[in-house]
């Protein structure tokens, strides 16, 4: 007949870690449960320490096990403690194709003429690699009844050329620089950049007043969801190099955004520790 657990009727599941206890009343650690409280010990070192320094106890022996009891006298084999694992870099930042690049006043493309594999999303040429994220946003925010549109996404080098020209020569250099980039150091170069706009409001069009449409405020709400970043923020300027510009959003992706929400920074300049501003390099 099976015994069965006290006052249950049944065998009360034993656990991995628990003693036997001889019938003489001693307690005795079986093997198995010598590798299972190992086991347990490893994980929960490793979650508090991120696999680092505290791992390399494993080697040592179980404060909880008696060296002496005959269930551990063959030595259980340990693995040999792993370095901590470095922090992912992430995608280069210099990289004309990476998401990550960072391109400003003080750092050009490379090469100056740089143009990325394109996509064509609602009739605009953007890089390939933005297309579904950027589909997804226009999508969400059509669901969502905001009437967004892309103003500009992609500029090749030559557009940007005759973009520059043409506000240098509208409103001279210094008011046109503080928003529009020389050719070879503007983010539209990497197709990773988009210039939204909306019909609220027409004449707010690349101008300052976009900022309090709805098509900002749901851009402000839910871009980052679709790893946009708005790149020029107020109160940036010595940083980024630009006035700010509610409408010009660059796509990072979600990792680096959750980042750099980590660190609580919201330029690239800042996150990356690079430079920029407003002088040309
Ligand atoms: N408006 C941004 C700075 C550009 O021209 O790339
Ligand atoms: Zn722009």
């Amino acid at each position: 007949m099976t015994p069965a657990g006290p006052g249950t009727g049944t065998r009360p599941q034993r656990s991995p870690f628990a003693p036997q206890v001889l019938p003489d009343g001693r307690r005795r650690f079986t093997r198995e449960a010598v590798l299972a409280r190992r086991a347990l010990l490893a994980g929960v070192v490793a979650a508090a320490t991120g696999g680092g320094v505290l791992a390399s106890r494993l080697g040592s022996p179980d404060p909880g096990v008696s060296a002496a009891d005959p269930a551990v006298h063959d030595p259980v084999p340990v693995a040999a403690a792993e370095p901590a694992p470095a922090v992912d870099p992430g995608p280069s930042t210099t990289d004309a194709a990476s998401p990550w690049v960072v391109v400003n006043k003080q750092h050009p493309l490379d090469p100056v003429e740089y143009a990325p594999p394109l996509a064509v999303v609602r009739g605009k040429e953007v890089a390939a690699v933005v297309a579904a994220d950027l589909r997804a946003l226009l999508e969400a925010a059509d669901r969502d009844g905001v009437s967004l549109s892309i103003t500009s996404g992609y500029r090749s080098h030559a557009r940007q050329r005759s973009v520059h020209d043409a506000a240098v020569r509208r409103d001279g250099v210094e008011d046109a620089e503080s928003v529009s980039a020389r050719p070879g150091y503007s983010e539209h170069q990497t197709g990773l950049a988009v210039d939204f706009g909306g019909s609220s409001q027409p004449g707010c069009q690349l101008e300052n007043c976009f900022g309090q449409t709805p098509e900002a405020a749901w851009l402000q709400a839910h871009a980052g969801r679709y790893g946009f970043l708005l790149r020029y923020p107020e109160r940036k300027t010595e940083i980024t190099g630009y006035a700010p510009e509610p409408w010009h959003w660059r796509w990072v992706g979600t990792d680096l955004l959750a980042r750099m929400a980590g660190r609580g920074v919201v330029t690239l300049e800042e996150f990356f520790g690079i430079s920029g501003g407003p002088v040309y390099a």
